[in-house]
């Protein structure tokens, strides 16, 4: 693809690509958004280095893609529910994302995309991982494909966002609501056209339809398979540096290998629609 505003650098031939040449802090002209959103598609996660940019201008930039979503269980940061803060230190017992997940899965209407701006890293390690569901998903035998290309499987949130990760205070959906959906195995990106695997390790509880072993069972094969490092890139992030992934496409996981030290930044999430 031929980029004439921005720089675009893979990290991988499968996913990932570090931009450059463009200030996300400032509204962009027609050309660069294009190439922007291009290579988001054409890359599934996009980073860009050393962004200045203030909490309105993060919203501002996520605003370019879509509505922002509302998190169902996340506290709102400094008077904004699109804002979620991230933040590790001496006193945390875990952190969020150390599995491998597409965004709030859970919601009948996952997000499209997430937007993480980076603004204290730790000295060494804080890496993200990202994963192509194209590439999972294209790496399977006819046979499996054929198999899990009619099936759904149920997607909760309860036991991450209650459970795991304790959230306490107001809910978005009301007193002890957390989001259930019913999603398919397999979804079509509704942009690119292409296959992506649809269930992840945090959110997906049961495919509809098997018997608990069968669903037990083939999930793992699922998860196992995702896990595979020729569908990976690993991000090593920078002070200001951002991260722009499409959650139709790409899972991702956080290491949380840097304990003690502080990871700190704020995280948009652009609303999507719902997945076929
Ligand atoms: C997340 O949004 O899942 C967290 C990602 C990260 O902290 O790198």
């Amino acid at each position: 693809m031929a980029y004439e505003t921005i720089e675009v650098t893979p990290l991988s031939p499968v996913i990932g690509a570090e931009i450059s040449g463009v200030d996300i802090s400032k509204p962009l002209g027609n050309q660069t958004f294009q190439e922007v959103h291009d290579a988001l598609m054409a890359h599934q996660v996009i980073f860009f280095r050393d962004q200045e940019m203030s909490l309105d201008e993060h919203m501002a930039f996520g605003k370019l893609f879509g509505e922002l979503h509302i998190h169902p269980a996340a506290r709102e940061t400094q008077g904004h529910k699109e804002i979620i803060t991230i933040h590790a230190d001496e006193r945390s017992k875990v952190v969020a994302g150390m599995r491998w997940h597409s965004d709030v899965s859970c919601d009948a209407e996952p997000p499209m995309g997430s937007i993480l701006h980076l603004h204290t890293i730790p000295a060494s390690g804080g890496d993200t991982m990202f994963a192509s569901m194209y590439a999972a998903h294209d790496a399977l035998s006819d046979p499996v494909k054929d198999f899990i290309g009619g099936l759904s499987a149920w997607h909760e949130s309860a036991h991450v966002h209650r459970d795991r990760l304790g959230h306490k205070g107001t809910l978005r959906d009301g007193d002890d609501s957390y989001p259930v959906s019913l999603h398919p195995v397999v979804r079509t990106h509704p942009v690119t056209g292409r296959k992506a695997l649809f269930v992840n390790e945090n959110f997906t509880t049961r495919i509809d339809g098997l018997k608990p072993r069968e669903s037990e069972a083939l999930l793992k094969m699922l998860y196992d398979h995702i896990a595979t490092p020729e569908f990976h890139c690993r991000f090593a992030w920078r002070e200001k540096s951002v991260a722009f992934w499409d959650n139709r496409c790409a899972q991702h996981r956080v290491v949380w290998d840097y304990f003690p030290a502080v990871r700190h930044g704020y995280r948009v999430t652009v609303a999507g629609d719902k997945p076929f």
